[in-house]
Protein backbone atom coordinates (compact mmCIF):
# COMPACT_ATOMS: atom_id res chain seq x y z
CA UNK A 1 0.00 0.00 0.00
CA UNK A 2 1.16 3.68 -1.13
CA UNK A 3 2.44 5.54 2.17
CA UNK A 4 0.58 8.91 0.96
CA UNK A 5 -2.71 8.62 -0.95
CA UNK A 6 -4.30 12.46 -1.92
CA UNK A 7 -7.60 12.26 -2.56
CA UNK A 8 -9.25 15.66 -4.36
CA UNK A 9 -12.13 17.06 -6.33
CA UNK A 10 -11.89 16.54 -10.31
CA UNK A 11 -14.34 19.53 -11.35
CA UNK A 12 -15.43 22.97 -9.21
CA UNK A 13 -15.86 21.20 -6.03
CA UNK A 14 -18.58 19.45 -4.20
CA UNK A 15 -18.26 16.30 -6.03
CA UNK A 16 -18.44 14.12 -3.13
CA UNK A 17 -15.44 14.03 -1.62
CA UNK A 18 -15.91 13.61 2.11
CA UNK A 19 -18.09 10.67 1.66
CA UNK A 20 -14.81 9.27 0.44
CA UNK A 21 -12.46 10.07 2.77
CA UNK A 22 -14.97 8.73 5.58
CA UNK A 23 -14.85 5.28 3.35
CA UNK A 24 -10.88 5.59 3.45
CA UNK A 25 -10.31 6.84 6.70
CA UNK A 26 -10.04 3.36 8.39
CA UNK A 27 -7.18 2.14 6.01
CA UNK A 28 -4.53 5.20 6.95
CA UNK A 29 -3.06 5.93 10.36
CA UNK A 30 -3.47 9.93 9.31
CA UNK A 31 -6.19 11.52 7.31
CA UNK A 32 -5.03 15.24 6.84
CA UNK A 33 -6.76 18.81 5.38
CA UNK A 34 -3.83 20.07 3.16
CA UNK A 35 -5.93 23.43 1.95
CA UNK A 36 -8.99 25.71 1.89
CA UNK A 37 -11.34 26.88 4.97
CA UNK A 38 -14.99 26.71 6.33
CA UNK A 39 -15.59 27.72 2.40
CA UNK A 40 -15.72 23.42 1.92
CA UNK A 41 -19.01 21.69 2.99
CA UNK A 42 -18.07 18.21 2.80
CA UNK A 43 -21.07 15.78 3.50
CA UNK A 44 -21.46 12.33 5.29
CA UNK A 45 -24.32 10.23 5.32
CA UNK A 46 -23.09 7.66 8.44
CA UNK A 47 -26.06 5.58 10.21
CA UNK A 48 -28.97 7.43 9.26
CA UNK A 49 -27.25 10.68 10.58
CA UNK A 50 -26.32 13.44 8.16
CA UNK A 51 -22.58 15.41 8.89
CA UNK A 52 -21.80 18.90 7.51
CA UNK A 53 -17.53 19.24 7.71
CA UNK A 54 -16.44 22.71 6.52
CA UNK A 55 -13.11 23.08 8.68
CA UNK A 56 -12.98 19.36 10.46
CA UNK A 57 -11.47 16.43 8.10
CA UNK A 58 -14.01 14.19 7.29
CA UNK A 59 -12.05 11.34 8.98
CA UNK A 60 -13.42 12.79 12.01
CA UNK A 61 -16.01 10.28 12.68
CA UNK A 62 -13.18 7.81 13.14
CA UNK A 63 -11.79 7.31 16.47
CA UNK A 64 -8.46 5.81 15.55
CA UNK A 65 -7.16 7.94 12.99
CA UNK A 66 -5.56 10.97 13.70
CA UNK A 67 -7.23 14.12 12.02
CA UNK A 68 -5.52 17.06 11.34
CA UNK A 69 -5.59 20.74 9.07
CA UNK A 70 -1.92 21.66 7.55
CA UNK A 71 -0.01 24.28 6.94
CA UNK A 72 -2.14 25.52 3.71
CA UNK A 73 -5.26 25.83 5.30
CA UNK A 74 -6.83 28.42 6.68
CA UNK A 75 -8.67 28.56 9.73
CA UNK A 76 -11.79 30.60 11.07
CA UNK A 77 -11.29 29.66 15.17
CA UNK A 78 -14.82 30.54 16.50
CA UNK A 79 -16.21 28.66 13.64
CA UNK A 80 -14.12 25.67 13.82
CA UNK A 81 -14.95 25.27 17.69
CA UNK A 82 -18.91 25.13 17.11
CA UNK A 83 -18.32 22.43 14.61
CA UNK A 84 -16.35 20.81 17.13
CA UNK A 85 -18.88 21.31 19.40
CA UNK A 86 -21.65 19.80 17.40
CA UNK A 87 -19.60 16.65 16.74
CA UNK A 88 -21.51 13.67 18.68
CA UNK A 89 -20.35 13.41 22.48
CA UNK A 90 -18.74 10.11 22.06
CA UNK A 91 -16.29 11.61 20.32
CA UNK A 92 -13.20 12.69 21.90
CA UNK A 93 -10.65 15.29 19.75
CA UNK A 94 -7.61 14.74 22.88
CA UNK A 95 -4.54 13.71 21.42
CA UNK A 96 -6.03 12.83 18.24
CA UNK A 97 -6.93 15.71 16.56
CA UNK A 98 -3.90 18.16 15.15
CA UNK A 99 -3.73 21.86 13.96
CA UNK A 100 -0.51 22.55 12.09
CA UNK A 101 0.80 25.92 14.28
CA UNK A 102 1.65 27.08 10.48
CA UNK A 103 -1.96 27.16 8.82
CA UNK A 104 -3.45 30.71 8.86
CA UNK A 105 -5.96 32.24 10.76
CA UNK A 106 -9.22 33.60 9.51
CA UNK A 107 -9.84 37.11 11.49
CA UNK A 108 -13.56 38.83 11.43
CA UNK A 109 -11.45 41.82 9.06
CA UNK A 110 -11.02 39.36 6.60
CA UNK A 111 -14.59 38.31 6.54
CA UNK A 112 -15.89 41.59 6.11
CA UNK A 113 -13.54 42.41 3.47
CA UNK A 114 -14.63 39.38 1.65
CA UNK A 115 -18.27 40.27 1.34
CA UNK A 116 -17.56 44.41 0.90
CA UNK A 117 -15.18 42.49 -2.26
CA UNK A 118 -17.83 40.81 -3.45
CA UNK A 119 -20.62 43.73 -3.13
CA UNK A 120 -18.87 46.45 -4.72
CA UNK A 121 -17.14 44.29 -7.29
CA UNK A 122 -18.66 44.53 -11.27
CA UNK A 123 -16.97 41.04 -11.45
CA UNK A 124 -18.25 39.30 -8.19
CA UNK A 125 -16.78 35.54 -7.77
CA UNK A 126 -19.27 34.39 -6.13
CA UNK A 127 -17.36 33.62 -3.08
CA UNK A 128 -18.77 31.72 0.28
CA UNK A 129 -17.81 35.02 1.67
CA UNK A 130 -16.12 33.14 4.40
CA UNK A 131 -12.80 35.73 4.08
CA UNK A 132 -10.59 32.99 1.89
CA UNK A 133 -9.00 35.05 -0.39
CA UNK A 134 -8.37 38.23 2.30
CA UNK A 135 -6.60 35.86 4.21
CA UNK A 136 -4.75 34.05 2.03
CA UNK A 137 -4.13 37.42 0.39
CA UNK A 138 -2.44 38.54 3.78
CA UNK A 139 -0.47 35.37 3.92
CA UNK A 140 1.08 35.82 0.37
CA UNK A 141 1.84 39.42 1.42
CA UNK A 142 3.84 38.33 4.58
CA UNK A 143 1.35 40.31 7.04
CA UNK A 144 -1.00 37.04 8.16
CA UNK A 145 -1.78 35.78 11.32
CA UNK A 146 -0.22 32.22 12.03
CA UNK A 147 -1.82 29.93 14.03
CA UNK A 148 1.45 29.75 16.51
CA UNK A 149 0.46 33.84 16.60
CA UNK A 150 -3.16 33.26 17.13
CA UNK A 151 -2.53 31.18 20.13
CA UNK A 152 0.13 33.55 22.32
CA UNK A 153 -1.47 36.69 23.47
CA UNK A 154 2.69 38.27 23.63
CA UNK A 155 2.84 37.53 19.62
CA UNK A 156 -0.66 38.34 18.33
CA UNK A 157 0.84 41.75 20.00
CA UNK A 158 3.35 41.78 17.88
CA UNK A 159 1.45 40.87 14.75
CA UNK A 160 -0.93 43.72 15.65
CA UNK A 161 1.19 46.15 15.32
CA UNK A 162 3.33 45.38 12.24
CA UNK A 163 -0.33 44.68 10.49
CA UNK A 164 -2.20 47.76 11.49
CA UNK A 165 0.96 49.53 9.86
CA UNK A 166 0.79 47.90 7.02
CA UNK A 167 -3.54 47.90 6.18
CA UNK A 168 -4.99 51.21 7.72
CA UNK A 169 -8.51 49.96 7.12
CA UNK A 170 -7.70 46.84 8.79
CA UNK A 171 -6.05 49.38 11.58
CA UNK A 172 -9.52 51.14 11.95
CA UNK A 173 -11.41 48.57 12.14
CA UNK A 174 -9.43 46.44 14.79
CA UNK A 175 -9.60 49.51 17.32
CA UNK A 176 -13.70 50.22 16.51
CA UNK A 177 -14.63 46.72 17.53
CA UNK A 178 -12.95 45.36 20.61
CA UNK A 179 -16.21 43.16 21.41
CA UNK A 180 -15.74 41.24 18.26
CA UNK A 181 -11.99 40.84 18.65
CA UNK A 182 -12.51 40.05 22.38
CA UNK A 183 -14.46 37.16 20.77
CA UNK A 184 -12.52 35.98 18.27
CA UNK A 185 -9.47 35.76 20.51
CA UNK A 186 -11.59 33.80 23.30
CA UNK A 187 -11.31 30.74 21.11
CA UNK A 188 -7.71 30.98 22.01
CA UNK A 189 -8.02 28.75 24.99
CA UNK A 190 -10.15 25.97 23.45
CA UNK A 191 -7.35 25.73 20.26
CA UNK A 192 -4.56 25.90 21.77
CA UNK A 193 -4.36 22.62 22.90
CA UNK A 194 -4.31 20.55 19.46
CA UNK A 195 -1.76 23.60 17.99
CA UNK A 196 1.50 21.86 17.11
CA UNK A 197 4.10 21.01 14.47
CA UNK A 198 2.02 19.27 12.13
CA UNK A 199 4.47 18.95 9.80
CA UNK A 200 7.29 17.86 11.87
CA UNK A 201 5.00 14.85 12.90
CA UNK A 202 4.04 13.96 9.99
CA UNK A 203 7.36 13.66 8.67
CA UNK A 204 8.31 11.60 11.57
CA UNK A 205 5.49 9.41 11.13
CA UNK A 206 6.49 8.64 7.28
CA UNK A 207 9.55 7.92 8.42
CA UNK A 208 8.05 5.15 10.62
CA UNK A 209 6.27 3.92 7.66
CA UNK A 210 2.47 5.05 8.61
CA UNK A 211 0.15 5.84 5.61
CA UNK A 212 -1.65 9.51 5.27
CA UNK A 213 -4.41 10.33 3.38
CA UNK A 214 -4.47 13.99 2.25
CA UNK A 215 -7.68 15.41 1.71
CA UNK A 216 -8.65 17.88 -0.97
CA UNK A 217 -11.08 20.43 -0.59
CA UNK A 218 -12.77 22.37 -3.73
CA UNK A 219 -12.08 21.04 -6.72
CA UNK A 220 -9.30 21.50 -9.58
CA UNK A 221 -11.14 23.97 -11.72
CA UNK A 222 -11.06 26.04 -8.81
CA UNK A 223 -7.67 25.72 -8.93
CA UNK A 224 -5.62 28.92 -8.06
CA UNK A 225 -3.22 28.37 -11.31
CA UNK A 226 -5.10 25.42 -13.11
CA UNK A 227 -9.03 26.94 -12.79
CA UNK A 228 -10.75 29.03 -14.51
CA UNK A 229 -9.22 32.06 -13.16
CA UNK A 230 -10.43 34.76 -11.29
CA UNK A 231 -13.78 32.72 -10.96
CA UNK A 232 -11.30 30.28 -9.12
CA UNK A 233 -10.58 29.62 -4.94
CA UNK A 234 -7.34 31.46 -3.43
CA UNK A 235 -5.66 27.40 -2.80
CA UNK A 236 -3.68 25.31 -4.83
CA UNK A 237 -6.63 22.44 -4.60
CA UNK A 238 -4.80 19.65 -6.88
CA UNK A 239 -2.59 16.94 -5.88
CA UNK A 240 0.93 18.87 -5.79
CA UNK A 241 -0.39 21.34 -3.25
CA UNK A 242 -1.16 18.75 -0.97
CA UNK A 243 3.31 17.93 -0.52
CA UNK A 244 3.45 22.08 -0.33
CA UNK A 245 1.26 22.14 2.57
CA UNK A 246 2.75 18.63 4.32
CA UNK A 247 6.45 20.31 3.83
CA UNK A 248 7.27 16.67 1.84
CA UNK A 249 9.31 15.58 -1.15
CA UNK A 250 8.50 13.16 -3.61
CA UNK A 251 10.17 10.25 -1.55
CA UNK A 252 7.76 7.92 -0.35
CA UNK A 253 5.06 6.00 -2.53
CA UNK A 254 1.64 7.81 -3.53
CA UNK A 255 -1.19 7.23 -5.00
CA UNK A 256 -3.78 10.47 -6.44
CA UNK A 257 -7.49 9.68 -6.58
CA UNK A 258 -9.80 12.15 -8.26
CA UNK A 259 -13.45 12.10 -7.62
CA UNK A 260 -15.80 13.58 -9.56
CA UNK A 261 -19.74 13.28 -10.37
CA UNK A 262 -20.82 11.55 -13.57
CA UNK A 263 -22.36 15.37 -14.55
CA UNK A 264 -20.85 18.79 -13.46
CA UNK A 265 -21.83 20.72 -11.21
CA UNK A 266 -20.85 24.17 -10.40
CA UNK A 267 -21.50 27.41 -7.37
CA UNK A 268 -20.60 30.75 -7.87
CA UNK A 269 -19.78 32.58 -11.24
CA UNK A 270 -17.52 31.60 -13.53
CA UNK A 271 -17.01 29.83 -17.20
CA UNK A 272 -18.67 26.23 -17.22
CA UNK A 273 -19.06 25.39 -21.13
CA UNK A 274 -21.71 21.93 -20.36
CA UNK A 275 -24.10 24.46 -17.95
CA UNK A 276 -28.13 23.04 -18.81
CA UNK A 277 -29.96 26.03 -18.79
CA UNK A 278 -33.25 24.38 -19.22
CA UNK A 279 -35.18 21.58 -17.99
CA UNK A 280 -32.44 18.83 -18.10
CA UNK A 281 -30.58 20.89 -15.74
CA UNK A 282 -33.16 21.58 -13.44
CA UNK A 283 -33.83 17.73 -13.32
CA UNK A 284 -30.11 17.02 -12.44
CA UNK A 285 -30.69 19.55 -9.56
CA UNK A 286 -33.76 18.18 -8.23
CA UNK A 287 -32.68 14.70 -8.47
CA UNK A 288 -28.86 15.28 -6.95
CA UNK A 289 -30.46 17.78 -4.58
CA UNK A 290 -27.92 20.19 -5.80
CA UNK A 291 -27.83 22.57 -3.43
CA UNK A 292 -24.85 24.47 -1.69
CA UNK A 293 -23.87 22.80 1.46
CA UNK A 294 -21.59 26.13 3.02
CA UNK A 295 -23.95 28.61 1.65
CA UNK A 296 -27.11 26.63 0.67
CA UNK A 297 -27.00 28.55 -2.77
CA UNK A 298 -28.21 26.34 -6.01
CA UNK A 299 -25.62 24.59 -8.07
CA UNK A 300 -25.31 25.43 -11.94
CA UNK A 301 -25.42 21.34 -13.45
CA UNK A 302 -24.68 20.21 -16.93
CA UNK A 303 -23.38 17.06 -18.11
CA UNK A 304 -19.89 15.86 -17.52
CA UNK A 305 -17.44 17.71 -19.57
CA UNK A 306 -14.16 15.13 -20.89
CA UNK A 307 -12.40 18.02 -21.55
CA UNK A 308 -12.24 19.84 -18.15
CA UNK A 309 -11.98 15.99 -16.33
CA UNK A 310 -8.87 15.50 -19.11
CA UNK A 311 -7.75 18.19 -17.74
CA UNK A 312 -7.37 17.33 -14.05
CA UNK A 313 -6.43 14.19 -14.78
CA UNK A 314 -3.43 15.63 -16.37
CA UNK A 315 -2.93 18.54 -13.43
CA UNK A 316 -3.14 15.93 -10.93
CA UNK A 317 -1.16 12.74 -11.73
CA UNK A 318 -4.39 10.98 -11.12
CA UNK A 319 -3.96 6.94 -10.72
CA UNK A 320 -7.98 6.46 -10.00
CA UNK A 321 -11.26 7.92 -10.75
CA UNK A 322 -14.05 7.64 -8.60
CA UNK A 323 -16.95 8.25 -9.91
CA UNK A 324 -19.89 9.69 -8.18
CA UNK A 325 -23.88 10.19 -8.65
CA UNK A 326 -24.34 7.05 -11.23
CA UNK A 327 -27.40 6.92 -9.30
CA UNK A 328 -28.88 10.39 -10.37
CA UNK A 329 -28.16 9.88 -14.44
CA UNK A 330 -30.23 6.20 -14.16
CA UNK A 331 -33.38 8.83 -14.13
CA UNK A 332 -32.81 10.03 -17.71
CA UNK A 333 -32.93 8.02 -20.87
CA UNK A 334 -30.16 9.67 -22.65
CA UNK A 335 -27.28 11.25 -21.49
CA UNK A 336 -24.34 12.98 -23.04
CA UNK A 337 -20.46 13.83 -22.65
CA UNK A 338 -18.46 16.32 -23.97
CA UNK A 339 -15.57 15.36 -26.00
CA UNK A 340 -14.30 18.04 -27.11
CA UNK A 341 -15.50 22.14 -27.75
CA UNK A 342 -16.27 23.84 -31.24
CA UNK A 343 -14.43 27.13 -31.17
CA UNK A 344 -15.76 29.84 -33.13
CA UNK A 345 -12.42 30.68 -34.34
CA UNK A 346 -10.11 27.83 -33.79
CA UNK A 347 -12.53 25.20 -34.63
CA UNK A 348 -12.24 21.77 -33.00
CA UNK A 349 -10.24 21.84 -29.34
CA UNK A 350 -9.67 19.22 -27.19
CA UNK A 351 -7.99 21.28 -24.25
CA UNK A 352 -9.05 23.36 -21.49
CA UNK A 353 -8.73 26.48 -22.58
CA UNK A 354 -6.69 28.62 -19.91
CA UNK A 355 -8.07 32.22 -20.65
CA UNK A 356 -11.83 32.36 -19.46
CA UNK A 357 -12.38 35.44 -22.28
CA UNK A 358 -11.93 32.48 -24.75
CA UNK A 359 -15.04 30.19 -23.33
CA UNK A 360 -17.86 32.44 -25.11
CA UNK A 361 -16.48 31.07 -28.23
CA UNK A 362 -16.72 27.84 -27.44
CA UNK A 363 -19.67 25.16 -27.63
CA UNK A 364 -19.59 21.50 -26.40
CA UNK A 365 -19.55 18.13 -28.84
CA UNK A 366 -21.68 15.60 -26.99
CA UNK A 367 -21.82 12.10 -27.89
CA UNK A 368 -25.17 10.78 -26.45
CA UNK A 369 -25.32 7.40 -24.77
CA UNK A 370 -28.16 5.43 -23.02
CA UNK A 371 -28.44 5.25 -19.25
CA UNK A 372 -29.00 2.46 -16.92
CA UNK A 373 -32.35 1.95 -14.33
CA UNK A 374 -31.64 2.47 -10.81
CA UNK A 375 -32.51 -0.70 -10.34
CA UNK A 376 -29.66 -2.12 -12.35
CA UNK A 377 -27.07 -0.44 -9.74
CA UNK A 378 -28.11 -3.12 -7.11
CA UNK A 379 -27.19 -6.29 -8.07
CA UNK A 380 -23.26 -6.32 -7.62
CA UNK A 381 -22.21 -6.02 -11.55
CA UNK A 382 -22.78 -3.26 -13.32
CA UNK A 383 -24.89 -2.52 -16.24
CA UNK A 384 -24.05 -3.00 -19.65
CA UNK A 385 -24.69 0.62 -20.72
CA UNK A 386 -22.85 2.33 -17.03
CA UNK A 387 -19.49 0.28 -18.31
CA UNK A 388 -20.13 2.14 -21.77
CA UNK A 389 -20.23 5.11 -20.16
CA UNK A 390 -17.35 4.47 -18.10
CA UNK A 391 -15.19 3.29 -21.09
CA UNK A 392 -15.78 5.96 -22.58
CA UNK A 393 -14.23 8.31 -20.11
CA UNK A 394 -11.68 6.23 -19.73
CA UNK A 395 -10.65 6.29 -23.09
CA UNK A 396 -10.97 10.16 -22.91
CA UNK A 397 -8.65 10.54 -20.08
CA UNK A 398 -6.41 7.88 -20.10
CA UNK A 399 -7.29 6.95 -16.03
CA UNK A 400 -9.28 4.01 -15.15
CA UNK A 401 -12.88 4.85 -13.32
CA UNK A 402 -11.50 2.14 -10.09
CA UNK A 403 -15.46 2.96 -7.92
CA UNK A 404 -18.42 4.42 -8.62
CA UNK A 405 -21.10 6.42 -6.25
CA UNK A 406 -24.41 5.25 -6.75
CA UNK A 407 -26.23 6.86 -3.62
CA UNK A 408 -25.19 9.22 -0.58
CA UNK A 409 -24.91 6.69 2.31
CA UNK A 410 -21.22 5.36 3.61
CA UNK A 411 -22.03 2.28 2.00
CA UNK A 412 -23.43 3.66 -1.62
CA UNK A 413 -20.91 2.88 -3.60
CA UNK A 414 -19.30 0.13 -6.38
CA UNK A 415 -15.42 -1.21 -6.65
CA UNK A 416 -15.30 -1.31 -10.43
CA UNK A 417 -13.51 -4.54 -11.07
P1 LIG B 1 -17.75 17.44 -1.27
O1 LIG B 1 -17.70 18.90 -0.97
O2 LIG B 1 -16.91 17.07 -2.44
O3 LIG B 1 -17.48 16.57 -0.08
O4 LIG B 1 -19.26 17.16 -1.73
P2 LIG B 1 -20.60 17.72 -1.02
O5 LIG B 1 -20.79 17.02 0.27
O6 LIG B 1 -20.61 19.21 -1.00
O7 LIG B 1 -21.68 17.31 -2.10
C1 LIG B 1 -21.86 15.99 -2.50
C2 LIG B 1 -23.31 15.59 -2.20
O8 LIG B 1 -23.61 14.40 -2.89
C3 LIG B 1 -23.54 15.29 -0.74
O9 LIG B 1 -24.84 15.65 -0.39
C4 LIG B 1 -23.36 13.77 -0.66
O10 LIG B 1 -24.12 13.20 0.41
C5 LIG B 1 -23.94 13.35 -1.98
N1 LIG B 1 -23.37 12.15 -2.60
C6 LIG B 1 -22.09 11.72 -2.59
N2 LIG B 1 -21.96 10.63 -3.38
C7 LIG B 1 -23.18 10.38 -3.90
C8 LIG B 1 -23.69 9.40 -4.80
O11 LIG B 1 -22.96 8.57 -5.34
N3 LIG B 1 -25.03 9.47 -5.10
C9 LIG B 1 -25.85 10.41 -4.56
N4 LIG B 1 -27.13 10.42 -4.89
N5 LIG B 1 -25.40 11.34 -3.69
C10 LIG B 1 -24.08 11.33 -3.39
P1 LIG C 1 -16.04 21.83 -1.33
O1 LIG C 1 -14.79 21.49 -0.56
C1 LIG C 1 -17.90 24.29 -4.41
C2 LIG C 1 -16.32 28.37 -4.87
C3 LIG C 1 -17.22 29.53 -4.53
C4 LIG C 1 -16.70 30.56 -5.51
C5 LIG C 1 -15.20 30.29 -5.52
C6 LIG C 1 -14.39 31.19 -4.61
O2 LIG C 1 -17.29 21.65 -0.56
O3 LIG C 1 -16.03 21.16 -2.66
P2 LIG C 1 -14.07 31.26 -1.96
O4 LIG C 1 -15.06 31.44 -0.85
O5 LIG C 1 -13.29 29.99 -1.89
O6 LIG C 1 -13.18 32.46 -2.13
O7 LIG C 1 -14.97 31.19 -3.31
O8 LIG C 1 -15.05 28.94 -5.12
N1 LIG C 1 -16.14 27.36 -3.79
C7 LIG C 1 -16.69 26.14 -3.80
N2 LIG C 1 -17.54 25.56 -4.68
N3 LIG C 1 -17.42 23.58 -3.36
C8 LIG C 1 -16.54 24.13 -2.50
O9 LIG C 1 -15.92 23.42 -1.54
C9 LIG C 1 -16.18 25.48 -2.67
N4 LIG C 1 -15.37 26.34 -2.00
C10 LIG C 1 -15.36 27.48 -2.71
O10 LIG C 1 -18.57 29.20 -4.75
O11 LIG C 1 -17.20 30.29 -6.80
MG1 LIG D 1 -18.99 20.54 -0.82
Amino acid sequence: MQQITILVGAQWGDEGKGKWIDVLSPHHDMVMRFQGGDNAGHTLHVDGQKYVFHHLPSSILHSKVISGLLAGVVINPLNLLSEIDQLPTDISLDGRFWISSRSHVITPWHVLKDQNEESRSSMAIGTTLKGIGPCYADRVARQGLMMAHYIDPKKTELWLERYKAYDADAGVFLASHQDVMDNFFSARQQIAPHVCDLETRLRSALKDRKTVLCEGAQGTLLDLSHGTYPFVTSSHTIASGALVSMGVGMQYSSKVIGVAKAYVTRVGEGPFPTELMGSDGQKLARLGHEFGSTTGRSRRCGWLDGVALRHACEVNGFDELYLNKCDILSSFGQIKLCTAYEHEKHGRITDFPEDITEYPYLSPIYETFPSWSEASLSGGSLPHELRQYLGRIEELCGVKVSHIGIGPKRQDYIKVS
